[in-house]
This record gives structure tokens, C-alpha cells and sequence, in this order.
């Protein structure tokens, strides 16, 4: 479930559930219907609906439901080993993924580990960045700088370290505000000032990271972590050209790391296999965290990945990785990681993640912002690349007038049309102001293997979608 419904659930609109009974707490404010087929991009609801999914779930299944190849991996390796604990013997597919995240890296990292799924990635990254500090004998980093609007996981570690105000609320009292520290997002279409030139907005930034260092005590610093391209808090922001170099050149500077949370944007869904290929200046993290797309939904899983500086100081020390979990590198979730990965390569589907994402812009920014569309006041921003591009909305322009929303928030509603109607999307608000408390994005992120009549689809019924939202609260 997509964590943009917990930061919106006390606006989102109930969704006629009917009097189904349910023994879940749910996370959403309305009883969501279950599924009970998939294939593809589609799912089938009890009732009956098919829904085409245009955000993978939560920007995770990356091919869809059904792959033959993945679902005959994991039956095989049920019939193999289904289980060991990581304290007691490794197995086959852990080996295997790792070597090939490893190996398709191009060097930028020499060891992995794995976590199941994106928080517990996360979580795994803060502490191996300590331990790494901890054991090359700099014992007084203890710090954070991370970014506001940012989002890293829902335990409690990670929402200290990410800062989303509203979701931040109900915990605010118990997390960690003496170990991580925020700077502002880099968010030029709505931060960057009219006078700034985007490289003027990278060095504001940048001299706002190196006075927070300093602030803090240069070599008290364990890392800045960012996500490469923003996902489930502002909607799909990739920071503006430049930026992570800058960001890196202060980490450099002042012996830090750089850590990248690539729950989100990597494994191909910005089109390259790490986000920061393509949209993070090619410079490489120190860690990084991935999950989603590692595994496509056919798992739970994620993992850590860790450059050679990571890995020398490490070996050179403990050797070994001081944390982890039961369900840690489990054979059945690399199984299928492993087969995801495959097919990844071997149907060359970035090559498509990134045409179908071109032709995606494409016919979002007609339908959406064209000269006849009744969306283009409010469409305030397409944006993304690869699969994985948000559209957000904005109400402050003198049309608005002529709309009510009633105190609901469009995308929510937005989000619930369509998925009445067929269409899955993610809506996602409070992104746009540093309080948390305007903005409307949708969020689309289809499997990379999506058919353009798939995405002529997803843009038709999205648009209809935004348009009869329009409609009925016209005042
Ligand atoms: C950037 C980022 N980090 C971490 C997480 C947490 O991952 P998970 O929900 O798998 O725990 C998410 C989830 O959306 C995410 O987008």
C-alpha cells in the first residue's frame, strides 16, 4: 500500500465498500476491495472488476503479475530450499543476486545485503553507516542530514530520518531529533526563486548542506542521505542537473558519506538500473538502498548495496555486517529477485521503460495540458522519466474559483474515481509547501514492460478521471 494513503487518510474520500466484514486494520480510511486474479498489468477483484494498474502498486511491480519465468523460478525453488537462516548457511539465489547486483553495477559497489523489503533496506543503511565509522575508528559521527519532504521507511529510525511533517505528527514526540538533521528538498519548480538560475538554486543548496556540517560539527557528520529522484512524499521529484555532485563534493570534503535511498527510483524504473545514472549526475553513492523494483512485488525483499570504501573498511575490520533479520537474503525472495532481474535484461525491458515512459509524457502533457483541455489551469507539472512520472495539480490560479472541492483534496479523489472506474493510480498530497499541507500529485509508474496501447489506455482513463473530478465539484 502506498504510503502517500497514510499521509492523505484523514482526507481521502471514503470508498463505497459495501457491509464486506474484515478482520484487517487497513491502512485506508475506507475497506479496500481485495483482489483475487492478476496477470499482466491487470487485476481482478473479487467482484469482478478488472483494473489496470498504472503505478505497479506502489511503484513496484515491474512486471506486472504472472511473469512465467519468475512465477517457475519461485516454484522451484520452493521445491529446492524454501528456507535457511542467514546466521546458520547462506543459499544459491542470495549468492547469486548478489553477485549479479554486484557485477551490473559497473564498479561503484563491491557488497550487498539484503533486508525484506524498503524500510528494513533503510534501516540496514543507517546502521552500516555508523558501523562503518564505528569501526575505522571515528567514533564521534553521529549525525544525520537528510532532507525535508522527504520519505525513507515507517519504522520508527526512518521517519526520523526522512521529515514529512504530517506523517512525522502522531510520532513527533518519540522520534530522533538529536542524531538527523534536514535541509530543504531540492525542489526547483517549487523552491528555486525566479531570480536563481538552476545552477544559482544547486549552490544554494549546496552552502546550506556545508553550513549544516558545520553547524553540526564537520566531522561529527556520518552522511547526507537523499532519495535520487523523490517519490512517495513530493511526487516523482528529480533534483535539478547538478545537484547530487554538488551534495557529493561536500560529503568529500568533509570525510561523509553519501546515501542514496533508491527504494523507489532504482532497478530501472528512471529507465537506467540506479536512478543516479541517469538522474543523480552519474556519481555514485557511498551506500545506497533498493527494494521495489528488486523484486517486483514477487517478494518481499530489498537490499543494501555498498561501494569498495564501504567494503574496505569493513573487511578490514569486523568483517562481517553487524545487523540483520530473520527473513535476511530468504532463498524464496531472491529466488524471485533473481528471476525478476533476468528478465529485466534479457527482454531488454529498460530500453522499453524508457520509450513507453517517452510516449507516456507525451500523451499526459496533450491530454492534460493541451489547448482544449479542461485540466490545463490546474495541471501545474508533469514531470520523471523512465516509468515513473507525477502529475501535479495546483488550485491557486483565478480559474479556481470556479471549483469546490469540499474540503477533500483532488488527487485523493482524483485516485478514488479512477480506481472506481478501472484505472489504478497513487495520489499523493502535501508535497508542495514545507508545512505538508498543500499539494496534489498523481503518481504513475507503470510495469516496464506496459504496451503503448497499455499506456494510451492508462492516459484515456486518467484523463477522464481528472476530468470528471473537475466536473462535479464545479461551483
Ligand atoms: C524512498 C523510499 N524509501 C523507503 C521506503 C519504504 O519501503 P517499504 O514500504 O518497502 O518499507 C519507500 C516506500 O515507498 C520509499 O519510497
Amino acid at each position: 500500500m502506498s504510503p502517500a494513503l497514510v499521509s492523505s487518510q484523514a482526507a481521502a474520500p471514503a470508498k463505497p465498500s459495501g457491509p464486506r466484514p474484515t478482520s484487517i486494520l487497513h491502512r485506508t480510511p475506507w475497506i479496500p476491495p481485495v483482489a483475487v486474479a492478476a496477470q499482466g498489468s491487470y487485476i481482478e477483484l473479487e467482484s469482478g472488476q478488472k483494473l489496470l494498474d498504472a503505478v505497479g502498486g506502489a511503484a513496484v511491480s515491474c512486471l506486472g503479475s504472472g511473469h512465467p519465468a519468475v512465477n517457475k523460478a519461485l516454484k522451484d525453488q520452493v521445491d529446492r530450499v524454501s528456507y535457511v537462516y542467514n546466521m546458520q548457511l547462506s543459499n544459491q539465489p542470495a549468492e547469486e543476486l548478489a553477485a549479479l547486483l554486484i557485477e551490473s553495477s559497473n564498479g561503484a559497489f563491491e557488497l550487498c545485503g539484503f533486508a525484506s523489503g524498503g524500510s528494513e533496506a533503510m534501516e540496514g543503511v543507517t546502521k552500516l553507516a555508523r558501523q562503518y565509522f564505528f569501526e575505522t575508528g571515528q567514533l564521534q559521527r553521529t549525525n544525520f542530514i537528510a532532507r525535508k519532504l522527504s520519505f525513507h521507511g515507517n519504522t520508527v529510525a526512518n521517519l526520523s530520518l526522512a521529515y514529512h511533517p504530517a506523517r512525522r505528527a502522531p510520532y513527533a514526540a518519540i522520534l530522533d531529533s538529536e542524531h538527523f538533521h534536514h535541509v530543504s528538498p531540492a525542489y526547483a519548480k517549487r523552491f528555486q526563486r525566479p531570480e536563481e538560475s538552476e545552477a544559482d538554486y544547486v549552490e544554494r543548496l549546496r552552502a546550506e548542506l556545508e553550513a549544516k556540517f558545520i553547524e553540526l560539527g564537520p566531522d561529527t557528520v556520518i552522511g547526507f542521505v537523499a532519495e535520487t529522484v523523490v517519490g512517495a512524499s513530493t511526487g516523482v521529484v528529480p533534483a535539478p542537473k547538478g545537484y547530487f555532485k554538488a551534495m557529493k563534493s561536500v560529503c568529500d570534503k568533509y570525510g561523509a558519506l553519501l546515501i542514496l535511498d533508491e527504494v523507489m527510483s532504482g532497478m530501472g524504473r528512471m529507465g537506467t538500473l540506479h536512478a543516479w545514472e541517469s538522474f543523480g549526475d552519474g556519481v555514485a553513492p557511498d551506500i545506497q538502498a533498493v527494494a521495489k523494483g528488486l523484486g517486483g512485488g514477487y517478494a518481499s525483499i530489498g537490499a543494501v548495496l555498498m561501494s569498495k570504501r564501504i567494503a574496505t573498511g569493513l573487511r578490514d575490520a569486523s568483517g562481517l555486517w553487524k545487523h540483520g533479520h530473520t527473513y535476511q537474503g530468504n532463498p524464496l525472495a531472491c529466488a524471485a529477485a533473481l528471476a525478476v532481474q533476468k528478465v529485466i535484461i534479457s527482454e531488454n525491458l529498460l530500453e522499453n521503460c524508457r520509450t513507453q515512459g517517452a510516449y507516456l509524457e507525451k500523451l499526459l502533457k496533450a491530454r492534460l495540458q493541451g489547448p482544449n483541455s479542461a485540466s490545463a489551469p490546474f495541471t501545474f507539472d508533469i514531470r520523471g522519466g523512465g516509468g515513473f512520472w507525477g502529475v501535479e495539480f495546483d488550485f491557486d490560479c483565478p480559474e479556481c474559483a470556479t471549483l469546490d472541492f469540499r474540503g477533500e483534496q483532488f488527487a485523493m479523489l482524483v485516485q478514488a474515481h479512477a480506481l472506481a472506474n478501472g484505472l489504478i493510480v497513487m495520489g499523493m498530497t502535501g508535497g508542495a509547501n514545507l508545512q505538508g499541507t498543500k499539494g496534489d500529485v498523481i503518481i504513475l509508474a507503470p510495469a516496464y514492460n506496459i504496451t503503448p496501447q497499455e499506456v494510451e489506455k492508462i492516459v484515456q482513463m486518467f484523463g477522464d478521471s481528472v476530468d470528471a473530478v473537475l466536473e462535479a465539484h464545479r461551483v
